[in-house]
């Protein structure tokens, strides 16, 4: 019974070790500005947000060496960092997840760039790819 309702593809996270540098190659080569730019403290990373049709690209840059963006680019260098997915109700979806045995990492929403209130799932919960919910305020 799946009572999750996926409303789009929000945008797909990847982590790069320069934020200014890979905004220059992404407007070079595709053609596109950020839309938004912010630090997030809670999760140790500066972001920016390129709309592409109704989903955003975002890129993540580390701002120390132990936050999780930092130790995912030191284990496995730039990349394809996580999916989001907009859903109706983040907290409702962190209590189906659980119900279906998802190890999540966010236990309850919080709040994340943008302003929007967001949770991750583990990668162990599916095929090795993180997963982030995100609710518009
Ligand atoms: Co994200």
């Amino acid at each position: 019974m799946v009572e999750l309702l996926l409303i789009n593809l929000d945008h797909v996270g990847i982590a790069v070790e320069d934020l200014d540098a890979s905004l220059a190659d992404f407007k070079r080569m595709y053609g596109v500005d950020p839309s938004h730019r912010e630090v997030v403290e809670s999760q140790g990373v500066e972001e920016a947000m390129l709309a592409v049709g109704g989903s955003f690209v975002q890129l993540l840059q580390p701002m120390d060496d132990d936050g999780p963006v930092a130790r995912f680019i030191q284990k496995r260098g730039p990349g394809l960092h996580h999916l989001a997915f907009a859903v109706a109700d983040v907290a409702a979806a962190l209590t189906h997840l659980e119900a279906e045995g998802a190890e999540l990492i966010d236990s309850k929403p919080r709040i994340g760039g943008w302003g929007k209130t967001i949770a991750f799932v583990h990668p162990r919960a599916f095929a090795g790819t993180l997963i982030e919910l995100v609710e518009s305020p």
